[in-house]
Order: C-alpha cells, then structure tokens, then sequence
C-alpha cells in the first residue's frame, strides 16, 4: 500500500513568524514582537530589550534567562522582525491560492491569541480578530484545503509574561482556557484538525512562554509545563465536547537520537535524554498522567508542584487523538559530551554525527531517522501520527526573472518524502498527513533572521525589512506541487 486516499498533504506556518499585522485590526503585543532579529551563523542571537525592576534598561538573548521583575519592551526605535514578518495579514487570499496551486489539502497554521484577546485575558474577545480568522478559514474551505490550526505557537501575550511570569502562572492557564473555548465555538464547523501546544518540550523560558528565572529556578519551569499540559489536556476536552468530529493531537520537536557508540553508558546517556527531551512530553499527553521516573525525579529534587483539585481528571481525560511532530535533524548522546564537537539544532546543540552532513546552519539532514523516529513514536504509542513541520534552511537567490533554483530543498525534500513512503508500504505506520515547514518564507524562530528561508514560494524580504513581499515561486513549487498531485508517487 501506498500514501493512503486522503493522505494530508500541505505546508505549515506560525503567526508570529508570518502574518505581520503588528497590533493591526485591534491585536495586541506577543514575546515574538519583542524579539529583535539575529545571526544565526555568526552566533548573535535574538534579543529582548528590558526594563529591570530597578528601572535600568538591560538586553537579554533571546533563550537567555530573564530576571525576576524584568519587562520586556517594544522600542520605536528597534527593528522587529514579527511586526511584518512575510504579511500574510494582507496577503491571505493570495498565499492560500498559492497554496491550492501547489495541490495542498491541508494548511497548518496558527492562531495569533493577542488577535483574539490582546492582553491575553481581557473581559471579552476581539471581534475583529475573530472575523480575520473567519474569512482565512472559509476561503481555505472554497479551495478544497483543511485548516490545522496550532492553537499556541510561542506567542505568549506580552501582558501576561511581563505581568504574571507568563506560564508559570495559573492566571496564565485560565486565560488560555477561555481563549480556547472562544477558538473551539465560534470556528466550529470550520475547522476540524487541531494542535495544542507547538514544541511543547521546548517551552520553558520567556521566550516560548513567557517564563522569567527558567534555568535558575527549577520549580517555574516545572509548573511551567505542568500548567501546558494542563492547557493543552483542556484543549482537547472542550474541543471534543464543543464538536466530536474534532481530530486534536500534541505538537513536539522531535528530534532523533543515537547513542555516541555501543558502551552501555552513551546508549543510557541517549535513553535517559530522550526520556526527558520528547518522551515525557509524548507519554503524558498520550497517557494522560506523568510517567513514574519523572515523579520520583521531581521528589528528589523537592519540586512540589501546585496542583488544584480536578487536574489529575483532566490530564486524564485531555488525552490526543494524534501525534504530531517537527523531524529536522538529529543529535548524538555521549556519557561524555564534552570530548566530541558540537553542532547546532532545532532550539538546542548536540554532538556533530561524523555520519551526516548539515546545512549551512549546522543541522543535521537525516532522512533515515525520520523512519527510524515514526516508527519508534507508532510502536510507542500507536495512534496515527502527522508529520506537522520539516524542511530546509538555506539561502535563496531570486534570479531577475523571479525563479528560485533552490535544488538542494527539492533533494531534501525528495529523501524525506521517500522515506515517508517506505514506513507507509512496509513499516504499516499509520501516518496522517504532512505538512513541511515554511511552505512560504517566513521569519526563522530561532535566528530572527530571513535569510534563513524554508519556502517553496520565495517573499522578497530581508532580514532588515527591506523588500517589496511579492511572493515567487521557487523551483522546488513545481517538485512539490508534482508530489502532491500524485499523491506521493511521483517523487523523480
Ligand atoms: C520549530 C518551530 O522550532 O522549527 C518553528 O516550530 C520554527 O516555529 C522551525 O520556525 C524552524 O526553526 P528556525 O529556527 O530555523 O526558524
């Protein structure tokens, strides 16, 4: 058997990556519109500009830890990648057809919560925001596409991390639930696949979520995820309840990992990562209670989490229809990291494999592994699984003419897919859809820059704003709108 009938296939996006709009049409400021850009391969990371509890100013890197009392700011002065980002506010109808053109059924995206409750928690919600949302989803229906909405995509309300700590905050939780039953009520019927919590198991500091003292303080960033389970588990409560034909699965990055070499102590070193990188996030959200390492590990350490009667039911009853997850790369575990050199990856670093080569952003491509992780995640939990974010990095030249000769994306492409296809015909996974990262340019999440482009459709912006957003398609349009269109069997 091949891909099956109604095989998902599309592209994904965030908001804060690609919609622009910055408080436009009654929206608020997210942490991603205080995120300044960066260079990801001269190592100058994003930055938020603060204002300390004393008053003074001070910048922080974006994944670095922010001090207790410290609010980020937006300066008028300072160049914010999100508050344009590639514009899909203004160019939906466009992007969408696009989209149909490339022969996609389906179209993840996220949903901006500061569009609907600008300071997170406001008394009503913003109506206009709603109705933006609206139009998107039913033009998506008159061409035949199916939303994927990701419900939270690292745009935590700016009010909320400056003012309550963000996540680790219950106040945080409660807001998100009432956003949450606005989103399930009033786009019933227009949407029917939903993702909770975007690279849940990456979510910790201020940046994903608003988190101040994420390093230093173990407790915050334990009640932190607690409170995202939490969120995500009533997600898929109130999103059964308010329609049953709704599909909701978890979102992880999932990163593959391999043991350094066969000595017992890099196989528990990679075991013992990937239990605390993905699998605990997977095993709650699937299982609906947190596996027993975890509480004896957190009873070591005296982490007490503060729990409210009613939770233990909900993470019980708040267990996903589907897993979904981001494959870019994978990392190597060593019981001595230290003696091998390092490389980048999706949000972390990890050991070079001296097996596989990487982009130009040091992450490694392995299309091997997306088999070997999809059938580990199958033969773990065996519910269907999607493939939500995938792709490749690179930098792009658009020609005088408009075409984009980006062979190296559709090669990445082509070994992936390939592979997606062998777990499908012999390994019996039960695999959902697939929807590669950026299928337009958008703004890189880790780098803040442009230049860093994932699209089969090029948007003529740089990493200074410069740039008219028209938008090209690429070579690799035509190599995916050919796969698409054969349903995964034409993949030359
Ligand atoms: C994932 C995110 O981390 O990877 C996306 O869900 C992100 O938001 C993608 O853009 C690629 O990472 P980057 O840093 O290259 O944009």
């Amino acid at each position: 058997m091949s891909f099956p009938k109604g095989f998902l296939w599309g592209g994904a996006t965030a908001a804060n990556q690609y919609e622009g709009g910055y408080l436009s049409g009654g929206k608020g400021p997210a942490v991603a519109d205080a995120l300044t850009g960066g260079d990801g391969r001269n190592g100058i990371p994003r930055r938020f500009i603060c204002e300390l509890a004393d008053g003074t100013r001070k910048e922080f890197g974006g994944r670095d830890e922010i001090p207790a009392g410290a609010k980020a700011i937006i300066d008028p002065d300072v160049y914010y990648p999100s508050h344009v980002a590639t514009d899909f506010y203004h160019h939906w109808e466009e992007d969408l057809e696009l989209m149909a053109e490339m022969g996609c059924n389906v179209n993840r995206l996220s949903i901006n919560w500061t569009r609907i409750f600008p300071n997170g928690d406001d008394a009503e919600p913003n109506e206009e925001g709603i109705q933006f949302y609206i139009n998107v989803f039913k033009k998506c229906q008159e061409l035949g596409i199916e939303p994927l909405v990701t419900i939270y995509h690292f745009d935590c309300p700016l009010h909320l991390a400056n003012e309550y700590d963000g996540w680790v905050s219950r106040h945080t939780l409660e807001a998100f639930e009432r956003y949450c039953d606005v989103l399930f009520t009033r786009f019933k019927g227009l949407v029917h696949y939903w993702l909770t919590i975007n690279e849940i198991n990456i979510n910790t500091n201020f940046m994903m979520n608003g988190v101040h003292e994420h390093v230093s303080n173990k407790q915050n960033a334990e009640q932190c995820r607690y409170h995202l389970f939490l969120g995500s588990a009533y997600a898929v409560k109130k999103g059964h309840e308010v329609d049953p034909e709704n599909k909701i699965g978890l979102m992880i990055a999932h990163g593959g990992s391999y043991p350094w070499s066969c000595d017992p102590e890099d196989v528990w070193a990679e075991l013992d990562t990937a239990h605390h990188f993905k699998w605990f996030y997977g095993d709650v959200q699937v299982r609906g209670y947190y596996p027993a390492w975890k509480v004896l590990e957190l009873e070591r350490e005296g982490i007490e989490i503060a729990k409210e009667p009613g939770d233990d039911e909900l993470l019980r009853e708040g267990t996903v229809d589907f897993y979904s997850f981001s494959y870019y790369s994978t990392d190597v575990c060593a019981a001595h990291p230290e003696e091998h050199g390092a490389t980048d990856g999706n949000m972390h670093r990890s050991i070079a494999n001296p097996y596989l080569k990487q982009t130009e952003w040091g992450w490694t491509i392995d299309p091997l592994g997306l088999r070997i992780s999809l059938n580990q995640i199958w033969d773990r939990y065996q519910i269907p699984v999607m493939i939500v974010e995938n792709g490749f990095g690179a930098i792009d030249v658009r020609e005088e003419d408009g075409s984009v000769h980006d062979q190296g994306r559709i090669d990445y492409m082509r070994t992936h897919i390939k592979v997606m296809k062998d777990t499908v015909e012999l390994d019996g996974v039960d695999l959902m859809g697939y929807t590669p990262w950026g299928w337009i340019d958008v703004v890189s999440a880790g780098t803040g820059e442009m230049r860093k482009r994932y699209g089969f459709v090029y948007v003529d912006m740089d990493d200074d704003g410069n740039g008219d957003l028209s938008r090209s398609r690429k070579d690799s349009f035509y190599y995916m709108q050919k796969v698409y269109k054969s349903n995964g069997e034409d993949l030359d």
